[in-house]
């Protein structure tokens, strides 16, 4: 929620502060940073440059970067070496030019751009409103910037100001500051939002994450809870907010800009559909030793803690929940260890139930969801292990955790989760099988064949890809469709719930995912004529009648008018009777099979929002990390 970035680079050597021949120009670089963070919020942007002559200069604009872009071909920023930017999801104050970013303080001396919420912005706001301090927007944000403004006054030093002025903010909030006084510096903080340091050469950067600067260096450095950091174009300081000095750990970015380009798809969405094969086999990679026994190597959990834990709690939202809810079945059968799945912010808010001998699994590809983050500390507080499984390394949530199992899927820039659900299910089933080979149970002689199984899955997730036109024909088919049920048994369950998610936040159309077996205790009443329904098949091959139960709930809702769509494996004639369209996966056992029956859902989505004419990367009202509760 909310981009931000920061750059300083070198100046002259004459210290006019205009940039050197061949240095990068702050504007630049900042609204270069912006297009890649774009994905975390798209209300409005804004960028603010210190210039050579000791001004500060802003442009903002609401709306999508574009807008930004048009002003700032209409009036360009004067040439600098200190610049920040924003792009904004709207808290406090709708989506207008004057609530976006940056927000300057009265004396037009001081920037600053805010990712997060102010909790006690209404009581501050009043104590400036009384000291005649005039605003000008509706944001939570603008306190902070008549504050720092005040406080610099005092201490005529902007880290002075930002330590100052964070001990007395309440929430969740990244800033960054600069101020005309101090040209070549930028000062950030964090407390419960996500900030970066991107370390260069000659140039320092600061980013919500690391997309924000990947073009430029891929040396980061992550910062701490309650942290503040300066940085000029050679040097990076960071105190905690006691005014202590501390050092932020330092990590390689294992992807390059090339990995969060469109690489020649239409969007982001449909090349991350087509990188599953690869988001799969790299999550897999390097996972077992030469004896062919799985090692979880950056799993730092005890052994014995592992063999002691009689439960296991997964807390995430969304369609990170739904891996979730896949991984409940493989883990409980394979492991024979109770699995309950429960969304972050329930979690959070009741009274759970979780011991030192629970094991609390955080799902989450930003790492930097707060309801997540909130669950995980709370389960820690009650004593309980915090495993993350997360794709953005230096991210809050494994930072947070006991241990972290990455996802290896690249940088995910589509609002809309896609790449990510496959490598956190195949993150789980690792987890499932290591569990099952620690503990030794009556299961562990099977995970070598499990494994291998999940091996083959980055092949099959490529057939389904190569067989894609029939669901686009359908998609197109479908653009004036108004509602859409999905039904699946055991595994297929989640998977008909993210289908129904991806329909609704990327086409906006109405739907709903149900567990096949609850038709008959209400849902089939929405079923009437022409009513479309998708069915996630189970195999035929499985070895309960769960197959023949899903026939016949095709025939119920058939019987009743609907359409129905049907997810089958290959050789499953069966359906062939009752189902109107047929769409084949190829055959694979019950409980890897999400791996493969999500993706034609997740193309169904994308295809129909594109048929719709809408923007399938940033879907309205979203925004790619959901860093507030
Ligand atoms: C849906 C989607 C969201 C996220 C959810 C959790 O397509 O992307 O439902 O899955 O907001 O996000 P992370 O995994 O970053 O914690």
């Amino acid at each position: 929620m909310c981009g931000i970035v920061g750059f300083v680079g070198t100046s002259t050597r004459d210290g006019s502060g205009t940039p050197g021949a061949g240095a990068p120009e702050g504007c630049a670089v900042v609204l270069d940073g912006l297009r890649r963070l774009e994905y975390r919020g798209y209300d409005s942007a804004g960028i603010a440059v210190l210039d050579a002559d000791g001004g500060l200069a802003v442009r903002k604009r609401a709306g999508k970067l574009a807008n930004l872009v048009g002003l700032l071909e209409a009036e360009a920023l004067p040439p600098s070496t200190t610049a920040i930017g924003h792009t904004r999801w709207a808290t406090h104050g709708g989506p207008t030019d004057a609530n976006a970013h940056p927000h300057v303080d009265a004396a037009g001396r001081l920037a600053v751009i805010h990712n997060g919420i102010v909790e006690n912005f209404a009581a501050l706001k009043a104590e400036l409103v009384a000291d005649g301090v005039p605003f000008t927007s509706e944001t939570d944000t603008e306190v902070v910037a008549h504050l720092l403004a005040a406080a610099h006054e005092r201490t005529k030093d902007l880290t002075e100001a930002m330590l100052e002025v964070c001990r007395r903010l309440e929430g969740a909030f990244t800033l960054l500051a600069v101020h005309a006084d101090q040209p070549g510096t930028i000062v950030g903080a964090r407390r419960n939002s996500p900030l970066v340091v991107g370390l260069g050469e000659g140039a320092n950067y600061l980013g919500s994450d690391v997309a924000a600067f990947i073009a430029h260096t891929r040396e980061a450095m992550e910062l701490g809870q309650d942290q503040v950091v300066t940085i000029t174009a050679d040097d990076v300081a960071v105190r905690g907010f006691d005014g202590e000095p501390t050092t932020g750990r330092r990590f390689h970015v294992d992807w390059d800009a090339a990995a969060a380009e469109k690489g020649g798809f239409p969007s982001f969405m449909a090349k991350e559909i087509h990188d599953q094969p690869q988001a799969v086999a790299d999550t897999l990679l390097g996972r077992t030793d030469a004896t062919g026994r799985l090692v979880l190597d950056e799993m730092k959990l005890d052994e014995s803690v592992l063999r002691s834990i009689d439960k296991i709690v997964v807390v995430a939202c969304g369609t990170a929940a739904y891996a979730g809810q896949v991984a409940k079945y493989a883990v409980e059968h394979w492991c024979r260890i109770p699995c309950e799945v429960e969304l972050a912010h329930e979690f959070r808010y009741r009274d759970p139930v979780v011991d030192q001998n629970t094991l609390v699994v955080a799902i989450s590809q930003s790492g930097e969801t707060m309801d997540t983050i909130m669950a995980v500390r709370h389960a820690r507080e009650q004593g309980a292990r915090v495993l993350a499984i997360c794709n953005t390394n230096g991210s809050t949530i494994p930072r947070e955790s006991d241990a972290a199992l990455y996802t290896h899927a690249g940088p995910e820039i589509a609002v809309a989760s896609t790449k990510a659900f496959l490598a956190q299910i195949t993150a789980c089933y690792l987890l499932g099988l290591y569990l099952a080979q620690l503990r030794g149970n009556k299961f562990a002689d099977e995970v070598g064949d499990v494994l291998a199984q999940l091996h083959e899955m980055p092949a099959k997730v490529q057939e389904v890809l190569d067989r894609l036109e029939e669901v686009r024909a359908l998609a197109r088919s479908m653009a004036d469709t108004r509602s859409v049920l999905f039904l699946g048994r055991h595994v297929g369950f989640p998977v008909a719930m993210e289908g129904a998610l991806k329909l609704k936040e990327l086409a906006y159309i109405h739907a709903e995912g149900f567990a096949a077996g609850e038709l008959k205790h209400g849902p089939i009443a929405l079923v009437e004529e022409g009513q479309p329904v998708f069915v996630v098949v189970p195999s035929p091959r499985g070895r309960d009648s769960l197959h023949a139960k899903i026939v016949s709930n095709i025939q119920e809702i058939r019987a009743r008018g609907a359409r129905t769509i049907a997810i089958a494996e290959d050789g499953d004639e069966a359906v062939e009777p009752y189902a109107d369209t047929v769409l084949r996966v190829p055959q694979s056992s019950t409980l890897l099979s999400p791996l493969l029956s999500v993706v034609p859902l997740q193309v169904f989505a994308c295809e129909l929002a594109t048929a719709k004419g809408l923007d399938v990367d940033q879907p309205r009202n979203l925004a790619k990390s959901v860093t507030v509760e």
